[in-house]
């Protein structure tokens, strides 16, 4: 590359449009992409999340017409939260057999049977006090709250739910899963771990969209402290070892070095999970005129890629696919 006059000339690769997409590294495509919704219990309720402009909880009945939309966009996979009506202590909507998700994912599946549904399994949107397990002592209780996620998990996947995505951060929630849905039949259900998941402020439009605000503490005893990197590669370690076939890191954009080394020491697929706080920061802005919306979208779903990420979970799945098929 080093010319007559001694120094390296980069700007030769990219001195048209052509030429730059003859050497770009990183391609990003439709099939990269999870699409989030949020299912509630209700009639003829489409409500558009105050703090995510352009992302809505929508009621069964309604439904198929988003993930039609899906369809017609080629997105191939979306993940389903639930928003149920009634909240108790141990979070029984998310594994009853009539549960909101375990509806909407036999609805989905009926309909289209090739659409993937990944099933979160986590008791926050159902349990009263909002934490991701049960309590015992004001306490979250590892080892009681695994049999629920257990339960839950075979009850998404006797719906029909493809992947089974965990993402409540109980120690030997992939062992519990695992088991219970081989014995259950499913050994052939894959379970995509959120397996580094941050205590994140990232979360907080979520949790206005899935009504599931911890009514009391935080979730700092069971998700991952943001200054740590080590205990991430503990984590991963721990999960690809009880048998997680996908790896997510969540958030995504803060934690991009994660994403890079999770995809350097493990050969599983790897998610990035981008997150509502970091989709409201881009909508807030837009929505001031201050920053170019869709490139800016492309540019982040892209640097995600570049570090590693195999697949991405995020709201701007319906925008992405738009201008990807543009
Ligand atoms: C449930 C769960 C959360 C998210 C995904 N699954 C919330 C939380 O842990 O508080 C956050 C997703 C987002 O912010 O987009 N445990």
């Amino acid at each position: 590359m080093t010319d007559i006059k001694g120094f390296a000339r980069h700007r030769r690769l990219r001195s048209s449009a052509s030429m730059r997409s003859l050497v770009r590294e990183t391609q990003l495509s439709v099939d990269d992409l999870i699409y989030p919704m949020f299912v509630i219990e209700g009639e003829k309720l489409k409500r558009e999340v105050p703090s995510m402009p352009g992302v809505f909880q929508v009621s069964l009945d309604l439904l198929l017409n988003e993930v039609t939309e899906l369809d017609e966009l080629g997105i191939k996979a979306m993940m389903l939260f639930g928003v149920p009506k009634e909240k108790d202590e141990q979070g029984t909507g998310a594994f009853i057999e009539t549960g909101i998700v375990q509806e909407a994912t036999r609805l989905i599946k009926a309909e289209f049977p090739a659409m993937l549904i990944l099933a979160d399994t986590c008791l926050c949107e159902y349990t009263s006090h909002g934490h991701c397990g049960v309590i015992h002592r004001h306490e979250v209780d590892n080892d009681a709250s695994l049999d629920l996620l257990a339960k839950t998990a075979v009850s998404q996947a006797k719906a029909g739910a493809d992947i089974i995505a965990p993402s409540n951060m109980m120690d030997g929630f992939v062992t519990v899963i695992r088991q219970a849905l081989d014995e259950a039949g499913f050994t052939n259900i894959p379970i995509m771990s959120y397996a580094v998941k941050y205590s994140s402020s990232f979360y907080g439009p979520f949790r206005d969209a899935a009504d599931s605000t911890p009514q009391f503490g935080d979730r700092k005893t069971y998700q991952m402290d943001p200054a740590n990197r080590l205990e991430a590669m503990r984590e991963a370690k721990a999960d690809v070892e009880e048998g997680a076939d996908f790896l997510i890191v969540k958030p995504a954009l803060s934690y991009l070095d994660i994403v890079r080394e999770v995809r350097n020491q493990f050969d599983v697929p790897v998610v990035a999970y981008n997150v509502s706080g970091e989709y409201s920061m881009v909508k807030a802005a837009a929505q001031n005129g201050w920053i170019n919306e869709k490139e800016l979208v492309m540019e982040k779903l892209l640097s995600m890629k570049r570090a590693g990420a195999n697949l991405i979970i995020t709201y701007f799945a319906k925008d992405a696919a738009k201008w990807l098929n543009q």
